[in-house]
């Protein structure tokens, strides 16, 4: 029987965070086991804002080492750098066609990040998620592991591909794209930032106070941590609306620490801001010191990097390829044996 298809993507803009690796990447790692699993980095999409042409490909280096550093293994996964993929551009284009105009106006990052960019909005921006509907549905992807922050885009991929595609140009006998499913796993789906509870942990925020990146060394994070928003209770606990922080750290406690939330809410009910805090800090450190290890011996071997993109690069070519022609066929384009 034929394994089911994963697909996912992380920006090359700043340097990936927890959010990034609890929400998706360390998803991703597990799925890899028992799924046929292509990861890109998505750097058509890094350019959606303004970018720095000078850092673009070292950080698109560096992001593919972290999937690597962070458990990818390139034995069952295939990971690639997405412009080095000609379909996704050019399903792109093809989706754009025949996505109305008015889906796209409601999404509310679009919103969110136009309202940051003031005057200075791409088409790219708006089309952001066009092009995400295209990397997941080139792979026949039954599963799209992200964040709960990528939920929308994942209905609008259903969408396009579902009344857009499937119900104008599939024929009985022929379904043109499969129909992916997301998959947010709730632990770990919406990190916030350290600096305020009620906003996501996220790369573009202007203060690196609000993240830890997975690079961070072990001062800067306890740094990071002694400075983090509080409030004045004593006593930290899940799920009190009026106290975000608290909840937000003591999950993010519960996930590194490998204990249930049942167990760490007992352990910190009565536990001041004081002591949770290098508690804390100490299971951020010793959960990145891994990542960080491997993520500096892979950097130091581009040879071995070059190889594992290359092989991610053919294959993840040759499954989008056909996916293409038989989207091309189907619309109704002059056919070409390939
Ligand atoms: P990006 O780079 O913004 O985010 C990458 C992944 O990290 C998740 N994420 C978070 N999870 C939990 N808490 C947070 N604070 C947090 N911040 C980010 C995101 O949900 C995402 O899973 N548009 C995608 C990239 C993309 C993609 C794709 C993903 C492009 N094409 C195709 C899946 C399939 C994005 O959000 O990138």
């Amino acid at each position: 029987m034929h394994q089911k298809r994963v697909l996912s993507g992380v920006q090359p803009t700043g340097c990936l965070h927890i959010g990034n690796w609890l929400g998706a990447i360390r998803n991703w790692v597990e799925l890899q086991e028992e799924h046929e699993t292509f990861v890109c980095v998505v750097d058509l999409h890094a350019i959606t804002t303004p970018h720095d042409p000078k850092t673009l490909a070292k950080e698109t280096n560096s992001t593919a080492a972290l999937y690597l550093a962070c458990g990818m293994n390139p034995e069952k996964s295939s990971i690639f750098i997405q412009s080095q993929i000609p379909a996704h551009s050019e399903l792109c284009w093809i989706l754009n066609c025949l996505t109305p105009l008015n889906w796209m106006e409601r999404m509310i990052q679009f919103k969110e990040k136009s309202i940051k960019q003031g005057d200075n909005v791409s088409i790219g921006l708006l089309d952001y998620p066009v092009l995400m509907a295209a990397d997941i549905l080139l792979y026949d992807a039954d599963l799209v592991p992200v964040g709960e922050d990528q939920k929308q885009h994942l209905e609008l991929a259903r969408d396009i591909a579902q009344q857009r595609i499937n119900a104008r140009f599939s024929t009985k006998e022929n379904n043109i794209l499969k129909v992916p499913k997301p998959l947010i796993i709730k632990e770990g789906a919406k990190v916030m930032s350290l600096t305020d509870g009620t906003n996501k942990m996220s790369k573009s925020d202007s203060n690196e106070f609000s993240r830890i990146a997975l690079l961070d060394p072990p001062d800067l994070i306890t740094k990071k941590i002694k400075r983090a928003k509080t409030d004045s209770e004593i006593g930290l606990e899940f799920n009190n609306p009026k106290r975000p922080e608290a909840s937000n750290l003591l999950s993010i406690y519960s996930i590194l620490s490998g204990k249930a939330p049942q167990i760490v809410s007992e352990e910190c009910a009565d536990m001041g801001w004081g002591k949770f805090k290098p508690l804390l800090s100490e299971v951020l450190v010793s959960a990145l010191e891994p990542i960080q290890i491997k993520y500096k011996e892979l950097i130091q071997d581009q040879t071995e990097l070059d190889k594992i993109l290359e092989k991610g690069r053919l294959r993840a070519d040759e499954i989008s390829r056909k996916t293409l022609n038989r989207v091309k066929e189907s619309i109704g384009f002059l056919n070409r044996d390939y």
